[in-house]
């Protein structure tokens, strides 16, 4: 009897991660239930201005994964149905946390599935993760909040230190 939903699958959680939060870590975590590989892929979305770059955003993803074989960390730059194509992926995993989140989700949804063959598996967020963005972490970080509840210890001095930069007109 097979113990996994999805034996022998390959999902892609896309994101830009800018930076990873605990809301993403909690995805990751259910999303390795159901997949035998989970491959984080860490894209540049068009609507956003990224404060740390995609090779940093990568890294700091590192940082917070545990030695876990079934957890792949990579960048891709351009769209993100031909990083699928490339690897023959057939799930994309995705979040979803307020309403709001949906209508974007859903379309994004519509448009992948209407240019490749591909399924698209949405987590709801856990209640305490539903009003956490990486927007908002970047925000609080800024003006001196404390944020040590909303994103992994592992890179909280990162994050601290990119904001310190970006204080001083740095970065
Ligand atoms: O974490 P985000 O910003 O909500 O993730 C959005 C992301 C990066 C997954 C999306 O913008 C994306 O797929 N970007 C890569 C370029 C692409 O494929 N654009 C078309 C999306 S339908």
């Amino acid at each position: 009897m097979k113990d996994s939903l999805f034996l022998d699958k390959v999902a892609v959680y896309p994101g830009s991660f800018d930076p990873i939060t605990l809301g993403h870590l909690d995805i990751i975590n259910r999303a390795i239930t159901l997949f035998d590989t989970l491959i984080i892929l860490v894209l540049n979305n068009y609507r956003k201005k990224p404060l740390f770059s995609i090779q940093e955003r990568t890294e700091l993803i590192k940082k917070c994964i545990e030695n876990n074989q079934k957890i792949v960390v990579d960048s891709y730059c351009g769209l993100l149905v031909d990083y699928i194509k490339e690897k023959g992926i057939k799930f994309i995993v995705k979040g979803i946390r307020a309403i709001s989140d949906f209508e974007y989700e859903f379309q994004q949804h519509l448009v992948n599935s209407k240019l490749i063959d591909v399924e698209t598996i949405f987590f709801m967020t856990k209640f305490e993760y539903n009003f956490l963005s990486s927007s908002l972490v970047k925000e609080i970080a800024f003006f001196g909040g404390d944020i040590s509840n909303f994103v992994p210890q592992s890179i909280l001095k990162d994050i601290l230190i990119k904001m310190d930069k970006l204080r001083r007109g740095e970065d």
